[in-house]
């Protein structure tokens, strides 16, 4: 679908909370899954990603009552799950394939994975590797690589992996599998990755030992169901902090946004670049995750470098920081986030011409982007592919550009944030 985005002088105002993090979303569906006993979710994301979460735990016999954001999973137990007779299919969801396929590993029948065009690009050896030292049974496409993937499930054995990619998909998905194989299992990581696994091992009555960067589980746990308060995603609230940060005259408020420190890479950089932001930190979820209010204003931003540790902290807003970069004073440039080809589009090219085609003048490099400051930005016809954060990087773009734009695929958009333009509008009024 096209969507014509056509603004004269805007500026945004107001106070917003933002729809549950898709990370932590997802990741309740499935430790309620395997817990035992019910566990209630609320600010649930009903995003299709974690919708297609909750459809894969259905066909594995699990009752999950949802109603908006409110969510209620009667779980299983790992040994309560039964053998789905369709097919899963996680649409356009890389975390959840990837963390099913260790979560589901050690369980004792077969079940094949697929999902969207997007998905069907996407390596899955990351994690079919590990697992399949664990002892799974995977098979598929270019030695299991790509979907359609079918697990069989086995015995598994934990094991020691120094993780070759900073991915918090891959660590999950070895994670939880662990909780099934015999012994300990040990992931060592390469850079600090988001750590809501960790943490949601934890509010489940897990246990699981961090000693910098190694992270231990035993297996054989049992998790028992509680209840989850999801916070506002700080990925999606990223698209109203640089709208407020670059549309003249705005000013925006985030409330109940997450503010787990392995995710505010966003936050560091746009203080870096001379954001005017206020970050009010409140008293946290109960389930170990941080949150808090964040004001922001317009103001002259100037350009940096962004590179090194920080990376996996921004990985899911560098689009929008890329925007944010063409109209900041001088370049700005991205590097050592050569994580961004496997997303749900190749996001060094579709950064560079998907703005492109709106007037930013952006050079992708092997590992992120170069990006001149100061630029006008026009109208015209440009495509969110099959990924959401383009599709709202584009929008966003819209209100800075001398003309209508078409956005091309909007429906993308929905795979994190349903309500996007409907929060736009609010703000805009
Ligand atoms: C996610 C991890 C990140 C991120 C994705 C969600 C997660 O992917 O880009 O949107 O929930 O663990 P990688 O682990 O591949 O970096």
């Amino acid at each position: 679908m096209v969507r014509r985005l056509e603004f004269t002088q805007p500026s945004l105002k107001g106070k917003l909370e933002v729809p549950g993090d898709k990370s932590i979303s997802h990741r309740a569906v499935m430790f309620g899954s395997v817990a035992e006993g019910v566990t209630t979710i609320s600010h649930f994301l009903e995003g299709e990603d974690c919708l297609s979460t909750i459809d894969c735990f259905r066909k594995l016999g699990v009752t999950i009552e949802q109603n908006g954001t409110d969510v209620k999973v009667h779980g299983k137990g790992f040994a309560g799950l039964t053998a789905p007779n369709e097919v899963l299919d996680v649409g356009n969801s890389g975390t959840s394939i990837r963390l099913l396929l260790g979560l589901l590993a050690g369980l004792p029948f077969e079940m094949t994975f697929t999902g969207d065009e997007s998905i069907a690009k996407r390596p899955m050896k990351r994690v079919v590797g590990p697992l399949r030292q664990m002892g799974a049974q995977i098979s598929g496409r270019d030695d299991g690589n790509l979907v359609p993937l079918t697990l069989k499930g086995s015995a598994l054995t934990g094991i020691e992996y120094k993780l070759p990619v900073a991915s918090a998909q891959v660590k999950s998905a070895i994670l939880l599998a662990g909780l099934q194989a015999d012994g300990e299992t040990t992931v060592i990581e390469k850079e600090r990755t988001r750590d809501h696994t960790e943490k949601m091992i934890q509010s489940f009555g897990g246990e699981i030992s961090v000693d910098g960067m190694r992270i231990s589980v035993r297996g054989g746990q049992t998790l028992q169901g509680g209840h989850i308060y999801v916070p506002g995603d700080i990925s999606s609230a990223a698209f109203w902090l640089a709208a407020g940060a670059i549309v003249p005259d705005s000013e925006i408020t985030i409330e109940s946004v997450g503010l787990n420190p392995t995710r505010t890479g966003i936050i560091d950089v746009l203080r870096e670049m001379g954001a005017d932001m206020d970050v009010i930190l409140d008293k946290g979820t109960g389930s170990g995750e941080e949150i808090g209010t964040i004001t922001i204003r317009h103001s002259q931003l100037h350009g940096t470098t962004i590179g090194g540790d920080i990376i996996p902290r921004l990985i899911d807003e560098i689009p929008i920081i890329a925007l944010v970069a063409t109209q900041a004073k001088g370049q700005t440039i991205i590097k050592n986030a050569e994580e961004l080809k496997v997303k749900e589009t190749n996001r060094i090219d579709a950064i560079a011409t998907q703005l492109g085609r709106l007037g930013a003048v952006i050079t992708p490099t092997e590992d992120g982007l170069i990006i001149e400051g100061e630029q006008s930005l026009r109208g015209g016809k440009a495509d969110s592919l099959t990924d959401h954060r383009i599709g709202m990087t584009l929008s966003i773009a819209s209100l800075l550009a001398d003309g209508p734009v078409e956005l091309e695929n909007e429906d993308a958009i929905s795979v994190s944030y349903p309500s996007f333009f409907e929060d736009l509008d609010r703000l805009l009024s």
